[in-house]
């Protein structure tokens, strides 16, 4: 049976578009208003409201925040996998993390934080972990340090210390990747020896192991905000940018410069760029992987 939909009037669609702007940053344009729409309408037939305005007075209402997070959610893109980007990674971990370990080393400074942001349901900051904790047991063959290491031996190798936040706008995503539960087709990028060391099979599933899953904490963060993790030496925004408008995007990047520590870097996804949107970053390329790191310019 075929459900009849509420009129959604130009200026209604234009209030609510730029409503959803202002609270996430997301921007709905021609090619994309069928999507926003869609989920209007959904939204308004939840709330059982006869109006797309009284719709918008509500989500501007204090009572409102729960519905405003609500839209928020379903307007989310959440796509994601394991490894994804390849060759941006294996610039990470070959040859970025390990010079970053070597500086750090020098400065007695044993602590690496990263923050992935817009994380989805976890399996970028999993990789993340995985990559970062193979690197550091590779370095630690090479450097051994004059530390007792402790037994059973440690995922992190002492004195090391490894920080992950891992940052979105969606709560169930994020519900999602606290769980750290996947599927077989979730987990086809992960080789067998990943999946030993990693991971417990639970029936048809695999789990990230704890140890593991106690080196990212996950957290709410708008983009949007000024409220954001600090003191990173590396940050992953992959795939959310290209929601945003370039006035979002430039606005995005000032914060991560912010966020970054000195000699820190930032990667974007595939599809995206910091071309033309800053001067304050460095495009480092290598074998198809792409990084950006941060210059000490004067703000
Ligand atoms: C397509 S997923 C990308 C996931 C992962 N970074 C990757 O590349 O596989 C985009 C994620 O960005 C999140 N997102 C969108 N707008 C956001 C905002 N304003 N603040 C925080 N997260 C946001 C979405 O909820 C979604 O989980």
């Amino acid at each position: 049976m075929a459900t009849s939909s509420i009129q959604l009037t130009e200026p209604e669609l234009k209030l609510l578009q730029t409503l959803v702007y202002q609270e996430c940053g997301m921007y709905f344009d021609e090619r994309r208003a069928h999507f926003l729409q869609d989920r209007l309408q959904r939204r308004l037939k939840a709330c059982r409201l006869d109006s797309f305005y009284s719709y918008y007075r509500l989500l501007t209402s204090r009572e409102g925040r729960a519905e405003l997070s609500a839209l928020l959610e379903i307007l989310t893109v959440n796509e994601t996998s394991f490894f994804r980007n390849k060759p941006q990674l294996e610039l990470f971990q070959k040859t970025i993390l390990e010079d970053m370990l070597h500086r750090k080393q020098d400065r007695r400074d044993w602590t690496i934080r990263v923050w992935s942001a817009g994380c989805s349901t976890g399996q970028e900051p999993y990789t993340l972990a995985m990559q970062i904790c193979d690197a550091l047991a590779y370095y630690y063959l090479r450097n051994p340090l004059p530390f007792d290491m402790p037994t059973p031996k440690p995922l992190i190798p002492p004195p090391w210390r490894v920080e992950i936040v891992a940052s979105d706008i969606s709560y169930s995503a994020l519900r999602t990747a606290q769980e750290g539960v996947y599927t077989e087709q979730q987990m086809e990028p992960i080789d067998y020896m990943y999946r030993l060391r990693y991971f417990d099979k639970i029936g048809d599933t695999y789990k990230i192991k704890k140890n593991v899953r106690e080196l990212v904490q996950f957290d709410f963060h708008n983009l949007k905000t000024e409220f954001l993790p600090q003191r990173n030496d590396f940050i992953f925004c992959r795939n959310v940018m290209i929601y945003f408008d370039e006035a979002e995007q430039k606005r995005l990047i000032d914060k991560f410069y912010r966020c970054l520590n000195a000699d820190g870097y930032l990667f974007v996804g595939h599809a995206e760029s910091l071309f033309g949107l800053t001067d304050r970053f460095k495009m480092v390329h290598q074998n198809n992987g792409t990084a950006y790191q941060r210059l000490e310019v004067e703000l």
